[in-house]
């Protein structure tokens, strides 16, 4: 069994794999391979699925699986996994870090200090403590979000797709009436056709003009021209995001250019803890198949 590892993982993954064949990192192998390990930059669609002719099982390393065309990949009997209670925590504390970082002006005294500007009065800040926290999407991550919320004294309200209850939120019947009296809105939507730009220009306009946005879900759930002119025109307080509709985004989306926004490069699952946790789901999800046969 050949197994590809594609994008970046735990760097003592390849060993730890060995035990079910052999492991390569080199891409030119894929048509060989029986195994592929992806993150999100390689994109399986139906050219890839073509070209792997010997694929048997895809295993994504982290939640969300909108870079493989898993519906074609099925058709053609390759099994699709992801490993969706790893990154939880890593992704929850990157939306902690975005919303204390907006709240404190964290980049502008940076930079100034930098710049050898002294910036106290123009560094506003504002306590979480008190605050409304909106989470939309009520998943594994929202969760870990909302234990880490409470502990800084939030209230937290939640809007999802099924269910109302929570322990760890207020789940609201509405989007809108979820957003209404938010301080922080904190998205944790998967990107399907019902959540691809959920975020438009009407709902943006009916949240606080000071509520601040926090992404760290996916950048399509956002209608990216309609929050960079509701940004500048003052009528949301700020937009603090990891994801984008592309990694990295094209150079003229509008977002790039909008006031009181805070940007990083998709890092959300990026810690070192995390890539561990992924590398033992991965382990996991290959023994199980092996036993049930799938090798074979
Ligand atoms: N920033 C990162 O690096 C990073 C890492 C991991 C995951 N993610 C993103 O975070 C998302 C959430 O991850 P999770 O582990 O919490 O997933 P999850 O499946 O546990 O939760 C998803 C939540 O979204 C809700 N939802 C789905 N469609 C909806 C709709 N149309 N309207 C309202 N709610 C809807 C579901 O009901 C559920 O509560 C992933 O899908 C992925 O896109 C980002």
């Amino acid at each position: 069994m050949l197994i590809l590892i594609s994008d970046a993982f735990d760097p003592g993954l390849p060993q730890l794999l060995e035990k079910f064949g052999e492991v390569t990192d080199d891409n030119n192998r894929m048509p060989e391979a029986d195994v592929i390990l992806v993150r999100s930059k390689t994109k399986v669609n139906r050219e890839y699925i073509d070209e792997a002719k010997k694929l048997k099982l895809v295993i994504r390393g982290g939640v969300g699986i909108d870079n493989i065309d898993s519906e074609y990949a099925a058709s053609k009997g390759i099994k699709v996994h992801n490993t969706p209670k790893a990154s939880s925590i890593a992704v929850a504390e990157v939306a902690m870090t975005l919303m204390l970082s907006m709240s404190n002006n964290l980049v502008m005294g940076h930079n100034g200090l930098l710049e050898g500007k002294w910036l106290k009065k123009e560094c506003t800040r504002r306590e979480l403590y008190g605050k409304t926290l909106a989470l939309i999407g009520m998943g594994n991550i929202a969760v870990e979000t909302a234990k880490r919320a409470k502990a800084f004294g939030m209230n937290t309200v939640a809007y999802r797709k099924s269910g109302n209850m929570s322990e760890y939120a207020d789940v609201k019947q509405s989007i809108e009436e979820a957003v209404q009296d938010a301080d922080y809105i904190s998205l944790h939507l998967p990107l399907t056709d019902e959540t691809r730009e959920i975020i438009n220009a009407e709902l943006i306009a009916s949240m606080k003009s000071d509520a601040i946005i926090i992404n760290t879900g996916r950048g399509n759930t956002v209608d990216a021209e309609a929050m960079s002119k509701a940004l500048v025109e003052g009528k949301i307080g700020g937009y603090a995001t990891d994801v984008w509709p592309s990694d990295p985004p094209p150079s003229d989306y509008p977002l790039l250019e909008a006031p009181n926004c805070l940007f990083l490069p998709h890092i959300g699952a990026n810690s070192p803890e995390n890539l561990l946790r992924i590398g033992q789901e991965v382990l996991d999800i290959i023994s199980e198949n092996q036993k049930e046969g799938l090798f074979s």
